[in-house]
């Protein structure tokens, strides 16, 4: 079944697709089909998430997945959040917000460099869907005083999840995706496909 993924991340686009397809479903990026991301004016994580994908299932007749994700830093009083892509400015690049956040840190002992990826997935069939899936998942972790790591992307090189040795940049593509808050995500939302019908 084909499915529009209502994000522009070639990052999202691949853990999504490699989560995805062992189930059958094709994922198709919004930009294939000429579709932007509507402006993100949600306040929350679950709102940010319905509006991108109401906005693809709309535009384009088919049904639509949206992630709406970001980290929270608990000595930044849960900053950068929502605003993650971001952080450092409109336009700003993965390594210009990973450096801001790196700066902002500065002096931060480890044990109050506490962090949480959270991620929103939500399933919109239309447009209008009253009763689109919802689906979360969280990912806790602290944040490194420098990179590490090539794989993953945005915050990842700076980001080690709690009980393990390597950064999420680190990780093999397929264990990021087993742990990761998107991919706990994912599989709620599968559950809940499961159980509902697509
Ligand atoms: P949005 O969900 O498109 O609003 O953007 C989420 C932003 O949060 C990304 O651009 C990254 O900066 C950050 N982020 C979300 N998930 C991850 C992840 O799995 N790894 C690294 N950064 C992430």
């Amino acid at each position: 079944m084909k499915l529009v993924l209502a994000s522009g991340n070639a990052g999202k686009l691949r853990e999504l697709s490699a989560l995805l397809s062992p189930l059958g479903y094709e994922l198709v990026a919004q930009s294939s089909l000429g579709i932007d991301t509507p402006p993100e004016t949600g306040a929350t994580f679950t709102e940010n998430a319905l509006l991108k994908a109401r906005h693809a299932a709309a535009i384009s007749g088919f049904p639509a997945l949206a992630d709406d994700s970001g980290i929270e830093v608990d000595a930044l009083g849960g900053r950068p959040g929502v605003h993650s892509a971001r952080y450092a400015g409109e336009n700003a690049t993965d390594t210009e917000n990973l450096e801001k956040l790196l700066a902002e840190l500065r002096g931060v002992p480890p044990e109050r460099r506490t962090a949480r990826y959270q991620c929103v997935i939500v399933l919109a069939r239309s447009g209008n869907d009253a009763h689109p899936l919802i689906a979360q998942g969280t990912w806790e972790g602290r944040i490194l005083e420098a990179p590490r790591g090539t794989g993953g992307f945005g915050y990842d090189p700076i980001f080690l999840p709690h009980g393990l040795q390597l950064t999420a940049a680190e990780l093999p593509a397929a264990e990021k995706n087993a742990r990761s808050h998107r991919g706990l995500a994912l599989q709620a939302l599968v559950e809940k496909i499961r159980a509902q019908g697509p």
